[in-house]
């Protein structure tokens, strides 16, 4: 029997700590949350991805009354960036969820199939996304790859060259 230590490094940050690009990433996100459609949930969702053009791309959650048909904040922005930019690299993803009626200033992090998502564009790009959680108070968790949101990842058998 062997027995394997799993460890990653990040970050806990308020928004005053990081660069002016990264803040204004952020800040992007927390805006585009503004923006949702979420009467069902009322958990209001933004995300902002930086390209390696330097072009940022929101999207926030989009939910539908047949439930499973809408998506979340991180896929809206994803798949609009890849459908629209499709050589670019995605840099980094900033993500802002809160309550609407109640804001209580946590941090949210991906859900499952957005970390599977933005994955396989980590892998296909062969770079890492740097993630940026942050609360709509400032309050920012950051983390170098998606690789580490899913150990023992499921990974592509075909990668582009
Ligand atoms: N949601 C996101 O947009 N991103 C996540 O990472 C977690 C969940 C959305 C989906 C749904 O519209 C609402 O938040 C409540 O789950």
């Amino acid at each position: 029997m062997e027995e394997h230590l799993y460890q990653f490094k990040y970050k806990m940050l308020s928004l005053s700590e990081l660069d002016k690009q990264d803040q204004a990433l952020i800040l992007s996100a927390i805006k585009s949350r503004e923006q949702a459609y979420a009467p069902y949930s009322s958990f209001w969702v933004g995300a902002a991805l930086l390209l390696s053009n330097g072009v940022v791309i929101t999207g926030n959650n989009q939910e539908n009354a047949a439930y499973p048909s809408g998506l979340c904040a991180e896929r809206t922005a994803l798949f609009y960036a890849k459908a629209n930019y499709p050589k670019e690299k995605i840099l980094k993803i900033a993500i802002c969820g809160d309550n609407s009626s109640a804001p209580q200033g946590e941090i949210t992090t991906p859900c499952g199939n957005c970390r599977q998502a933005l994955l396989e564009y980590e892998c296909t790009q062969g770079s890492p996304i740097t993630v940026f959680c942050a609360s709509t108070q400032g309050k920012v968790l950051e983390i170098d790859s998606i690789k580490n949101l899913l150990p023992f990842c499921f990974e592509l058998l075909y990668k582009p060259s």
